[in-house]
């Protein structure tokens, strides 16, 4: 299944099929001209599927950087080894460089490529479900300062995104719940049908089966989306859809107790709760993503005390003048930008 981005001169195919892994390299000889490509992943994902991309690569001078799983690689810290790897593999402005694994690969391999030499072409071969959802398409790509995530970035469109299902039978459980709160999301605000889908199975193993048309689905929504909104000034602020809650949970844990798909579950029902109760959102349709999220295994609650929420909301340097663009549903499948203040949350009792 082929999907185009269409961005003027930044255009960009996705190829979706299981196994696709194994052909990578004849879709990357139809956007890439040269010889020397410089694949950046990590030490989980490397030694899975490694062997599969250089083999599909054997008319090419492939170099190879692996790092160390996990967020912390996301650090601003990490860009001079990838500088200096690519130096030394003298990769040059001809050449290419591909992003193997989930969204920290991605976003940090891609910064990478961005910035290098004022920017080489970029491959995504997304790995978890989140990257193959979300991360991977849509041109943003960040590294992360210790003040905070995603602080220094870039907008830069890959040259072809390859994903393949088949990879994430390798994906731990609580990543598939990451991908998850995501699908729930598009289906929350672009898509009744989708979201129809995922209420029509018992569990993720009985999704399985349809995962290529769901990734697909979702990976639609988010290039119209984007083909709107390439620079993040408007409609894109939809896919932020229980983020703001569920961003200041993660910060309140520290990061250490709900995962990032747990997070937004918890802010997509609870926002939806507290629009309901305002007249904002149409009545039941919280409860029919209470039962979406119990289908996948995802919370809908954390017991926080609203006030700490709203404090850590006014903490939050990206809220500034206490302005918040909360995004709304009008029903499932129907969302819209709803400017508020954090008085939005006030009197919700416990999130
Ligand atoms: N650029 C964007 O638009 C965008 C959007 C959403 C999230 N993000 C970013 O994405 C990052 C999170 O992405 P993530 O959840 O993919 O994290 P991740 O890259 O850390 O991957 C999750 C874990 O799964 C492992 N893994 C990945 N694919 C695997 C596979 N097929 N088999 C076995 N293990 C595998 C990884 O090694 C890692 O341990 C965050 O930094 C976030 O800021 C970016």
């Amino acid at each position: 299944m082929k999907l185009t981005v269409n961005l003027g001169e930044h255009s960009y195919p996705i190829y979706i099929e299981n196994h696709i892994l194994a052909g990578a390299g004849s879709y990357i000889s139809q956007v890439f001209k040269g010889r020397r490509i410089m694949i950046v992943s990590d030490d989980n994902v490397f030694p899975l599927y490694g062997e599969t991309l250089l083999s599909s690569l054997s008319g090419y001078d492939c170099h190879t950087l692996v790092l160390p799983h996990g967020e912390p690689t996301k650090g601003f810290q990490s860009l001079p080894t990838i500088y200096g790897a690519m130096l030394k593999a003298r990769i040059s402005r001809s050449d290419l460089v591909i992003a193997l694994g989930g969204g920290v690969i991605g976003d940090l391999a891609g910064f990478a490529a961005a910035s290098y030499l004022r920017g080489v072409k970029l491959v995504q071969i997304p790995t978890s479900l989140l990257a193959q959802v979300d991360s991977s398409v849509g041109g943003k790509v960040a590294v992360d300062l210790p003040e905070g995530k995603n602080l220094v970035g870039a907008f830069y469109q890959p040259k072809l995104v390859l994903i393949d299902p088949t990879v994430l039978d390798t994906l731990p459980e609580h990543f598939i719940h990451d991908g998850m709160g995501e699908i729930i999301k598009y289906g929350c605000i672009k898509d009744a049908s989708l979201f129809e889908t995922l209420k029509s199975h018992s569990s993720f193993a009985d999704l399985k089966p349809e995962l290529k048309d769901v990734i697909a689905r979702c990976v639609d929504i988010k290039r119209v989306v984007v083909e709107h909104d390439q620079f993040d000034t408007g409609e894109r602020m939809l896919l932020n859809f229980g983020h703001t809650l569920g961003h200041t949970i993660e910060q309140y844990y520290h990061y250490e107790r709900e995962s990032h798909g747990e997070a937004v579950a918890i802010g997509m029902y609870q926002l939806c709760l507290a629009a309901e109760t305002r007249g904002l959102t149409k009545k039941g349709c919280a409860a029919r993503i209470l039962d979406v999220l119990r289908i996948y295994g995802l919370p809908h609650a954390c017991g926080l005390p609203i006030d700490a929420l709203t404090e850590a909301v006014t903490l939050d340097k990206k809220n500034l003048n206490n302005k918040l663009n909360l995004v709304l549903l009008h029903d499932i499948g129907d969302s819209y930008v709803y400017p508020d203040g954090v008085e939005f949350f006030e009197g919700m009792g416990n999130v």
